[in-house]
């Protein structure tokens, strides 16, 4: 079986509620008729209820009719969610006028129904840019205890099996915060390997990517990640992690023995640490486009409860693959 059926078995076992606020989208409401059908996931759809059975209909799709339904616009937990909301942003000194704007807005009420025990997960983004889907789910379901930072993670297959896990990498941030600094890219660090034992199913041996290994280049960038190496084994004294290292000295076994020898890591990472976003989403578009490599994600880490962000350009199975995962996050596993 490879990983994304291992996924969706367990999916399976857990059955877990997953909000799918772009409701009328098409290939939302194609991928939840299969998540279904398949019994991924328990569904709900966010949105017009007549209009979402309709172009069910008009799709052909027989699972729809057992999907939950809410209406942004009209629906019996309303009031409910905008004293919540008021509850949860008072500090920022939320109003209810305000409030009562805001849960009209899928992305807001999908994150709302998070919080209020109402989904396990969400998963949006085939239409609202990553930044949109975000936000909310920064401000109402915030981030696990002891983590400040979400980042994103993607798991690449490779068809050469030659490095990492048997051709098995999870990258790291690709999708969320622009300039980490330090402590905060300890954190995506600890938090990626979380993922890659929790999701990819293997032990983490992690790269803290740099243009430089162990001294070889003076500069304030790679002293921000020889700072976060360090800070990653202080919360995280059993990971197997080093830095700084260059990409080829930490997947390549010749070069991770000449350049960094005393390295428990080097030449045999799977799990590699960008130390910037630029770095991490351009390092993950061009291993999937030049080397034809599978690319599973964003999986969103860090935040207290799963809510995952789909590419505008994703295929129906990105969402029915994304909703699987986010039920195993669900479920803890
Ligand atoms: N982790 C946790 N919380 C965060 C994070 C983070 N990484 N970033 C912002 N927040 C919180 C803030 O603390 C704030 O909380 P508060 O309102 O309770 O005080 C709230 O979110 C809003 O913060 P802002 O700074 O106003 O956030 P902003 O909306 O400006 O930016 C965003 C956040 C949208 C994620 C921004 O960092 C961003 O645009 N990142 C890039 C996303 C992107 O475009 N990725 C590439 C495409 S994805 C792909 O290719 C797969």
């Amino acid at each position: 079986m490879n990983l994304i059926e291992i996924i969706k078995q367990n999916a399976i076992r857990h059955n877990k509620r997953i909000v799918l606020p772009e409701g009328l989208e098409e290939r939302t409401i194609k991928a939840a008729n299969t998540a279904i059908e398949e019994g991924i996931a328990k569904i709900t759809l966010i949105g017009n209820r007549e209009k979402i059975l309709e172009a069910a209909k008009n799709y052909g799709l027989k699972h729809i009719e057992k999907a939950i339904i809410v209406d942004p616009l009209k629906h019996d937990k309303k009031g409910q969610y905008i004293d919540l909301m008021v509850e949860l942003r008072k500090n920022k000194g939320l109003t209810k006028d305000e409030a009562s704007r805001l849960i009209e807005n899928p992305l807001y009420l999908g994150t709302i129904m998070i919080k209020n025990g109402d989904a396990d997960g969400e998963v949006a983004g085939a239409m609202n840019a990553t930044g949109d889907v975000l936000r909310p789910a920064f401000q109402y379901v915030k981030t696990l205890p002891g983590i400040t930072v979400v980042s994103g993670a993607f798991i690449m297959i490779l068809k050469d099996k030659e490095f990492g896990e048997e051709g098995m990498f999870i990258f790291a941030d690709c999708a969320v915060h622009p300039n980490p600094n330090d402590k905060e890219l300890a954190e995506i660090a600890v938090a990626t390997a979380r993922t890659t034992k929790a999701i990819a199913g293997f032990e983490p041996r992690v790269a803290m990517l740099s243009f430089s290994t162990k001294g070889s280049a003076r500069h304030e960038m790679c002293d921000k990640v020889i700072s976060a190496t360090k800070l990653a084994k202080e919360m995280a004294p059993d990971l197997k992690i080093d830095g700084e290292l260059q990409a080829d000295a930490a997947i390549i076994p010749s070069i991770g023995k000449s350049k960094a020898p005393e390295s428990e890591i080097a030449g045999t990472a799977n799990v590699l640490i960008f130390p910037t976003l630029e770095s991490g989403n351009i390092a993950y578009k061009l291993v999937q486009r030049l080397a034809h490599a599978e690319a599973i994600g964003p999986i969103l880490q860090g935040m207290a409860a799963p809510i995952n962000d789909l590419s505008r350009g994703c295929s129906v199975s990105d969402i029915v693959n994304l909703i699987a995962i986010t039920s195993n996050q669900a479920a803890g596993i």
